[in-house]
């Protein structure tokens, strides 16, 4: 079957789901069920879905969980979280309980600068192009301050604009680099605007001002910079060894170095690395989610910052000195608590209510906090009873899902499991000795 069409875009919403069931779902009255049950009721709300993005047939849901307890900076929060991975937001729960009764996190914004560069080629003496951004500096800055205005007004603004030779590493290859505060947005979207003016601007006054025509300046492209290495934000806990946790088989001091080693290892070990970051981003994507923001972007600067220094490492730190344990996050996080989904998207603005409608520092403060949060009981997880023990408890509701369990079934198999670690198999067997009959073949589940 020709699967191409042209002039998709054009066609209604209700052309478009047709022609996907028709196409690729065979007319299966299923599919049309399915993608009707999962439009909202109301027409409203479902038209500012619609509108996000293109060729909308449908919404996806991800599971809006809340982590509740959090201190942070001797403020009480709880802490919305979109996410569909089991276990995240009870193991954010679980940390944000365990430090609130040791003082809670301590965070706070070293700087919230963005960068965004002009890249051009340029194929005459450098020394005329350092002489001509001299001459023009003041008026590529005026060039944009009809769409810096309201920035300027609530404090942000460019901040500062330098000519940046990378002629060594790409022939020819130069930037301007422009730096700009952007106070509560993200600001994606007014750093774009200000560049490409200035872009503009640079061609109009370059051609002014250097003489000789055979000497050629051209925009490569103006654009933003996702990673943002002065935009950061550290977050903290500490306390004393005796107050951290002991078990059967390990002191609170076996436990402090059993933890600073796992960190150890993901600062020297990329693999572990990625790991020990993955676990972090599943606390910071779901808060960056339900808030609205760009997860790609944060995750983006996320490990570029974890390499910054050649090779990638771990995001947190710790530290054991006269007997207190220090545990520590620093990232780049680009956020905005206004403009972009923060007046649209429902949840969103929920989201941001629950938070107490932070300003984009306080974000990056709490979404930091998250990621530190789930660091720390990932890692105590891992270096006591290992990670699978809380995993599969809601792996086996996962799995006693797919095989249609009632809630009585689920109750007595999730008994049944108390205790046990069980795989996949294990759990199909009981599920069918339960019911005395062979259940439905399902595939494997994996979390
Ligand atoms: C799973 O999503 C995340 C962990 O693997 C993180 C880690 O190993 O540190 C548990």
């Amino acid at each position: 079957m020709n699967r191409q069409i042209k002039g998709f875009s054009k066609l209604s919403k209700q052309a478009k789901i047709e022609w996907l069931v028709k196409v690729h779902l065979n007319d299966h009255e299923d599919g049309m069920k399915l993608i009707n049950s999962y439009m909202h009721r109301d027409s409203a709300v479902q038209k500012i879905h619609d509108e996000f993005i293109e060729n909308t047939v449908a919404n996806y849901y991800l599971p809006f969980g809340v982590a509740p307890n959090f201190l942070i900076n001797g403020e009480q929060y709880t802490i919305p979280m979109a996410i569909e991975e089991s276990s995240v937001v009870a193991a954010a729960s679980k940390s944000a309980k365990f430090w609130m009764s040791r003082g809670g996190f301590k965070s706070h914004v070293i700087s919230s600068k963005k960068i965004g560069h002009i890249h051009f080629i340029y194929d005459g003496h450098k020394d005329e192009l350092v002489s001509l951004f001299s001459d023009i500096k003041a008026d590529l800055l005026n060039s944009t301050s009809t769409i810096t205005s309201n920035m300027r007004k609530r404090g942000g603004g460019i901040s500062d604009i330098t000519l940046v030779d990378k002629t060594q590493e790409l022939d020819e290859y130069y930037q301007i680099e422009v730096k700009f505060e952007t106070c509560d947005s993200m600001g994606a979207n007014f750093i774009n605007s200000c560049l490409e003016k200035m872009a503009k601007s640079l061609i109009d006054l370059s051609e002014k001002h250097v003489k000789t025509s055979d000497k050629k300046l051209e925009i490569i492209m103006s654009i933003l910079s996702n990673y943002t290495p002065e935009c950061i934000v550290h977050s903290e806990v500490s306390c004393p060894i005796s107050e951290l946790i002991d078990g059967p088989n390990f002191s609170t001091d076996e436990f402090a170095k059993k933890f600073k080693l796992a960190v150890e290892i993901a600062r020297i070990e990329p693999f572990r690395a990625t790991t020990h970051n993955k676990g972090i981003m599943n606390g910071i994507d779901a808060v960056i989610l339900a808030t609205g923001n760009d997860f790609r972007a944060v995750e983006a600067a996320c490990h570029t910052y974890a390499a910054k220094d050649g090779q990638y490492r771990s995001l947190t730190y710790c530290d054991i000195n006269d007997g207190i344990f220090k545990f520590w996050i620093q990232i780049p996080l680009s956020l905005g608590t206004v403009g972009g989904l923060t007046k649209l998207h429902p949840l969103v603005k929920m989201s941001l209510n629950i938070l107490g409608n932070p300003s984009a520092h306080k974000l990056m403060q709490i979404v930091a906090t998250s990621g530190l949060a789930q660091n720390f009981a990932a890692l105590k997880a891992l270096t006591t009873t290992g990670i699978q023990k809380g995993h599969m408890k809601m792996h086996l509701l996962n799995i006693l899902n797919q095989l249609g369990a009632t809630e009585i079934e689920k109750e007595i198999l999730q008994q049944h499991f108390s205790k046990s670690v069980p795989h996949h198999a294990e759990v199909v067997n009981a599920f069918n000795d339960l019911r005395g009959s062979k259940g439905p073949e399902v595939e494997e589940y994996h979390a």
